[in-house]
C-alpha cells in the first residue's frame, strides 16, 4: 500500500489575517481548499492512505473530511505542540500502516503547488536504492532559498544556507518541499522534540553517508506561502498555468454559480469569485480571490488581492496586491496600497485612505 503524509500544522503566519481562524491548507484555492488539490493529486499517484500531520487548528481538518467518501484512508497525527517539519514527520509515522522498514513514504509540504509527477519521484527513488529522495526545483533567482547541489548522477552533496554572494549560488536547484523517505529513515528521526527537516535531518543524513538523492525538474513550482504566491498560485490553476484534477479546462475567471455577477463587470486572469458574492456593474477583478459573500460596489477594482468571505468594497475602491480579512468593511473611494493587510472586521470609511495623487475633496469643514 503506498502510504503519504501531508505537513499541515504550520500557523501560516505570512497569510494572515486569512490564517486567522482558517489553516493555510484549507484556504480555497481555484474553487477548492489547497489540501483537496494535494489529495487529488496523491490519489491519482496510486496512494491509499494518508497521514495529516496537524497542529495549528487541528480539529478544522476532521471537519472538512468528515463526508470524504473517496477511496482514500485519512489518519489524523495531532502535535499538542508543534513539532518542527521533521517532528511532525516522525510524529505521523507512528499512525503508517505498513510494516515493510524498505517502504517509499511520500511526504508533501502543504502549500507548494507542483507539476512534479509523483510516481516518476517514487521511481527515481527505488531506481536508486535512495533512503531519501528529495524534490528540487530550479529556480530563476537562488538568493532567497537553501540550495541543494548534487553530482552528476543526482546524489545530494550538502545542504547550504541561502547564498549572499553570486559566488555562494554554486546551484539553482532548490528543496521543493516533496520527498520520499525509506520508512526505517523516517523512524530514525528523533521523537518527541522539535526537528526541523531542513535544517536538522537532511543535513545530518548527508553527514553520515546516507543515500540522498535528488529528483530536479523544471516543472510548474510554486510556494503559496506569501499573499501574492498565494493569489497567483490559484489564479494558475485557472488559467491553466498549473494543473490540478479538480480543475477543469483553462478559463480567465472561475465563478461560483451561486455568485451575481453583473454584465458590465470584468473577471480576469484566473481570478475566483466564492459563493453568493455579488460583483457589481464596471467592476473589475483581476488576478484576485473574492471569498463567499462578498460584495464589490460599483466601479471597484481589484488586483491581486484576496478579499476573504463576507467583507464589502465600496463603489470606486482600488485594491492593488492586497489581503482583506473575512468581515471587513472598505468604505467608497479608497486606494490601498500594495502589501496591506486589513484584520477581520475592520472597517475603513469612505475616502479614508488614498495613495495616488488624485486625492478626494476634504471631508472635513474648516
Ligand atoms: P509561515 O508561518 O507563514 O512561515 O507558514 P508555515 O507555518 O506554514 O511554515 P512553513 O511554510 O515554513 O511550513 C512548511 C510546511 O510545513 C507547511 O505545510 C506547514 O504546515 C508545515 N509545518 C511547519 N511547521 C510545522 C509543525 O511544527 N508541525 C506540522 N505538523 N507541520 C508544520
Amino acid at each position: 500500500m503506498q502510504e503519504a503524509i501531508i505537513l499541515v500544522g504550520g500557523k501560516g503566519t505570512r497569510l494572515r489575517p486569512l490564517t486567522n481562524h482558517t489553516p493555510k491548507p484549507l484556504l480555497s484555492v481555484a474553487g477548492s481548499s489547497f489540501i483537496r488539490h494535494q489529495i487529488a493529486k496523491l490519489m491519482d499517484a496510486g496512494v491509499e492512505h494518508v497521514v495529516f500531520a496537524t497542529s495549528y487548528l487541528a480539529s478544522l481538518f476532521e471537519t472538512e473530511f468528515k463526508d470524504f467518501t473517496q477511496d482514500l484512508a485519512i489518519s489524523y497525527a495531532v502535535e499538542e505542540i508543534p513539532l518542527g517539519t521533521g517532528g511532525a514527520i516522525r510524529n505521523a509515522g507512528n499512525l503508517l500502516r505498513g510494516t515493510d522498514p524498505d517502504a517509499p513514504v511520500l511526504i508533501l509540504n502543504g502549500d507548494i503547488l507542483s507539476g512534479v509527477d509523483l510516481r516518476a519521484l517514487l521511481a527515481t527513488h527505488r531506481d536508486h536504492d535512495a533512503d531519501v529522495t528529495l524534490h528540487l526545483t530550479r529556480v530563476p533567482d537562488p538568493r532567497a532559498f537553501g540550495l541543494v547541489p548534487t553530482d552528476h548522477e543526482g546524489r545530494v552533496l550538502s545542504f547550504l544556507e541561502k547564498p549572499k554572494t553570486p559566488e555562494e549560488c554554486v546551484t539553482d536547484q532548490v528543496n521543493a518541499g516533496c520527498y520520499v523517505f525509506r520508512r526505517s529513515v523516517l523512524d530514525a528521526i528523533p521523537a518527541g522534540r522539535e526537528v526541523s527537516v531542513e535544517q536538522e535531518t537532511f543535513p545530518q543524513l548527508v553527514r553520515n553517508g546516507s543515500r540522498i538523492h535528488g529528483h530536479t525538474t523544471t516543472e510548474y513550482w510554486r510556494d503559496l506561502g506569501t499573499p501574492l504566491a498565494f493569489v497567483h498560485g490559484s489564479a494558475d490553476l485557472v488559467t491553466g498555468i498549473a494543473t490540478s484534477p479538480l480543475v477543469g479546462p483553462p478559463a480567465e475567471a472561475l465563478i461560483h454559480p451561486s455568485a451575481d455577477i453583473d454584465p458590465t463587470a470584468r473577471i480576469t486572469g484566473g481570478s475566483t469569485i466564492g459563493a453568493g458574492a455579488r460583483i457589481g456593474p464596471h467592476t473589475v477583478i483581476d488576478r484576485s480571490i473574492i471569498g463567499g459573500g462578498v460584495t464589490v460596489a460599483e466601479g471597484a477594482r481589484v488586483h491581486e488581492s484576496v478579499v476573504d468571505h463576507d467583507s464589502v468594497i465600496g463603489g470606486a475602491t482600488i485594491l492593488r496586491q492586497v489581503v482583506i480579512g473575512c468581515h471587513a468593511h472598505v468604505g467608497a473611494d479608497n486606494e490601498l496600497p500594495a502589501q496591506l493587510r486589513l484584520a477581520c472586521g475592520i472597517r475603513i470609511p469612505a475616502q479614508g485612505v488614498r495613495i495616488s495623487g488624485t486625492a478626494a475633496a476634504c471631508l472635513t469643514v474648516h
